[in-house]
């Protein structure tokens, strides 16, 4: 079959429908089965529940932001194995995204009302720092990833203990963050600077802190 170039336009709408797609919920349709569809719900308690769904909302918000930036550093990579990686890894991405909203909705709430305001920043990041050139851009992909993994961790320790839906979905989430740092990292990731590094945790702070309430 004959493969034609996307043209900057083709790029532009596939951003535009990528972003109505995330944020739109529900967020339709994932490739792969939910990790925690098999498993019965606990009895948790509303105080249990709400801490549950405030952690889950900001790892919703986490991969808006995800999507965002897998998508702005594709718009712009210069190698075209780079772009599929970054397609690949956003691919995994939306299925987190939708595990995330689909959690939440089973413990009573709703997903960050903010989403479009993390969709537009993060794609604006990505899309500089992919402007930067690929070794740039996969930098800042391995250590954005090498950043979720710790405050995934974080969330593993601190959901209640009996949550085994949400435990799982994040489980299988942080292992995929790791293998998207790995790849990065292993396809010539340039090694941010300190205050860049600094920025990023800073960023994320306000992100996670206003999305577990909003
Ligand atoms: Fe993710
Ligand atoms: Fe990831």
């Amino acid at each position: 079959m004959e493969t034609r170039q996307l043209t900057p336009l083709d790029r532009l709408l596939a951003s535009a429908n990528n972003a109505l797609r995330t944020v739109a919920s529900p967020a339709g349709k994932t490739a792969r089965a939910n990790p925690a569809a098999h498993i019965i719900d606990a009895d948790l308690d509303a105080r249990q529940k709400a801490h549950a769904a405030g952690l889950m909302r900001v790892n919703h918000a986490g991969e808006v932001c995800a999507q965002a930036l897998y998508q702005g550093h594709a718009a712009v990579a210069r190698d075209k194995s780079i772009e599929a990686q970054m397609q690949r890894a956003a691919d995994e991405e939306f299925d987190h995204l939708a595990w995330c909203e689909e959690r939440i909705h089973e413990l009573g709430e709703d997903v960050s009302k903010l989403s479009p305001l993390w969709y537009a920043g993060s794609f604006a990041i990505g899309a500089v720092s992919g402007i930067l050139g690929d070794r740039w851009s996969l930098g800042f992909i391995a250590e954005t990833e090498k950043q979720v993994c710790e405050h995934l961790d974080n969330h593993l320790d601190s959901l209640p203990v009996a949550d085994a839906k949400s435990r799982a979905i994040v489980e299988q989430m942080r292992d995929e963050e790791e293998e998207h740092g790995e790849k990065a990292a292993q396809a010539g990731a340039a090694e941010l600077p300190g205050p860049v590094r600094q920025l990023m945790q800073l960023t994320a702070k306000v992100m996670t802190k206003t999305a577990y309430y909003v």
